[in-house]
């Protein structure tokens, strides 16, 4: 009898521990999630920063999203585009293309552009391109992608949107040519995309598809 009490009990408090445990594991994934995505919204707009001072704008551009695809210029078919404004009047947009070929895969990347149609900046968010070959895109690790700032469709003409091995103005890489190429491929593209969907990428709806 009294083995049956014993096993009941260690029973209960088996289940109980199973419960407490479940609930401590739901709570700490909770908070964490939410902490992930404050982090995430923090990191980008450091990133946005880099290319546009928050002085140009006045609106809340992580809320102020439209939906975007096309996967010939914009590496996929599906992204979010930032917008800012100042007085409800259009300053910039940020596309978030991605470079499909880069020496590693994708790079992802941010693209900053003046409703004027210049390029703010260029930031690359991630890449598995080489360490100490490739990664020269990363902000912390060169300059190379500020030559970007202030070019737009036309400077340099298409012919010379290259980089200088194949003719262009932009710098490669001692040893690294395929990374930078995926890059300026993909600024270059996002520019043409910017060209054609302007008005829509700043319609006032939010959340919408163009
Ligand atoms: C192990 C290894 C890793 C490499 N990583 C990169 C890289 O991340 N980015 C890059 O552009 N080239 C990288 N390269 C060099 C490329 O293979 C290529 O030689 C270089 O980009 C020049 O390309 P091009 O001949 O088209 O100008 C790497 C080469 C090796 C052997």
């Amino acid at each position: 009898m009294s083995s049956v009490r014993n096993i009941t009990t260690s029973a209960i408090l088996l289940a109980l521990f199973a419960i407490a445990g479940t609930a401590l594991v739901a709570v700490t994934h909770e908070g964490t999630r939410d902490r992930i995505a404050a982090n995430e919204r923090a990191a980008l707009l450091r990133a946005i920063g880099h290319m546009l001072p928050p002085a140009e704008y006045d609106n809340d551009l992580l809320e102020d999203t439209i939906q975007v695809g096309d996967p010939a210029l914009l590496g996929t078919a599906e992204m979010t585009a930032y917008r800012a404004r100042r007085e409800g009047r259009p300053v910039a947009v940020i596309l978030t293309p991605i470079a499909p070929d880069g020496y590693n895969g994708a790079i992802q990347l941010l693209v900053a552009i003046r409703y004027a149609g210049r390029l703010a900046g260029v930031h690359v968010v991630s890449h598995r391109e080489t360490p100490g070959l490739g990664d020269a895109i990363e902000t912390a690790k060169s300059d190379w992608v500020k030559q970007f700032s202030g070019r737009r469709l036309g400077d340099p003409d298409e012919e010379h949107w290259r980089v200088k091995k194949d003719g262009g103005v932009f710098d490669q890489f001692t040893g690294a040519t395929i990374t930078p190429r995926a890059v300026v491929k993909a600024v270059y593209s996002s520019l043409v995309y910017f060209r054609d969907h302007r008005e829509q990428l700043f319609a006032q709806e939010t959340d919408g598809h163009v």
